[in-house]
């Protein structure tokens, strides 16, 4: 029902394997990992080789989520080092469609994300489309920001359109999740649930996920 998908953003790369698998010891059902080249938005963090070794390290699922100009340029390698998903922003340059229909012939799931700036209407093509949407709920390029609460008008969006249209991609929220904000997410929709500083910023990253499901059925 609620999926929760920590983001190996937060963590210390120093010691990555081994958080990749506290994560699925503490019940992380995905790990999402944030692509960011420095160009779409204003950070760096990491690329393929990271994404290869993290697939080496656990069997969750990696949902890739890239923050980069040009995806097209870059699926297949990140399809070769073992993405499960792989989302990318309507923002960025290149045909959408192209990339999602790339995305599955290379036999993987594909997701788009929006900025908190980008009317949602520019979705509404691509809906039928892809097997996940991601909405923003901060301003891509950095963790630890407040949840933005009036994006939830995305959400709602999304879900009448998904319901005129007989479809339903996963819906996935991405930035400020916590135990405070997990409920609002949820109750508008949300069924994945993306947490960086919520659950790697806790001492005990069990009970950090457990505090977000549970906010999140609450309102479900
Ligand atoms: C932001 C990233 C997020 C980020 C979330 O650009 O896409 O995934 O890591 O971090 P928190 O949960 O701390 O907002
Ligand atoms: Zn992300």
């Amino acid at each position: 029902m609620i999926k929760i998908a920590p983001s190996i953003l937060s963590c210390d790369f120093a010691r990555l394997g081994e958080e990749a698998a506290a994560i699925q010891a503490a019940g992380g059902d995905w790990l999402h990992v944030d692509v960011m080249d420095g160009h779409f938005v204003p950070n760096i963090s990491l690329g393929i080789p990271v994404v290869q070794s993290l697939r080496k390290a656990t069997n969750m699922p990696l949902d890739v989520h890239l923050m980069i100009s040009d995806p097209g340029a870059y699926i297949p390698q990140f399809v070769k080092a073992g993405s499960d998903w792989i989302t990318f922003h309507v923002e960025s340059e290149g045909d959408p469609v192209k990339n999602i229909q790339l995305i599955h012939s290379l036999g993987v799931k594909a997701g788009i994300s929006i900025s908190p700036d980008t009317p949602v209407q520019v979705l509404d093509p691509l809906l039928p489309l892809v097997d996940l949407v991601l909405v923003m709920t901060v301003r891509p390029g950095f963790g630890g920001q407040s949840f933005m609460a009036d994006m939830m008008d995305k959400l709602d969006y999304i879900t009448k359109k998904c319901l005129q249209l007989g479809i339903s991609p996963q819906l996935e929220v991405d930035g400020g999740i916590s135990r405070e904000t997990a409920g609002i997410a949820a109750a508008h929709g949300a069924r994945i649930l993306v947490a960086g500083s919520a659950v790697f910023g806790k001492p005990d990253y069990r009970v950090a996920i457990d505090e977000i499901r549970q906010a999140a059925l609450a309102h479900c």
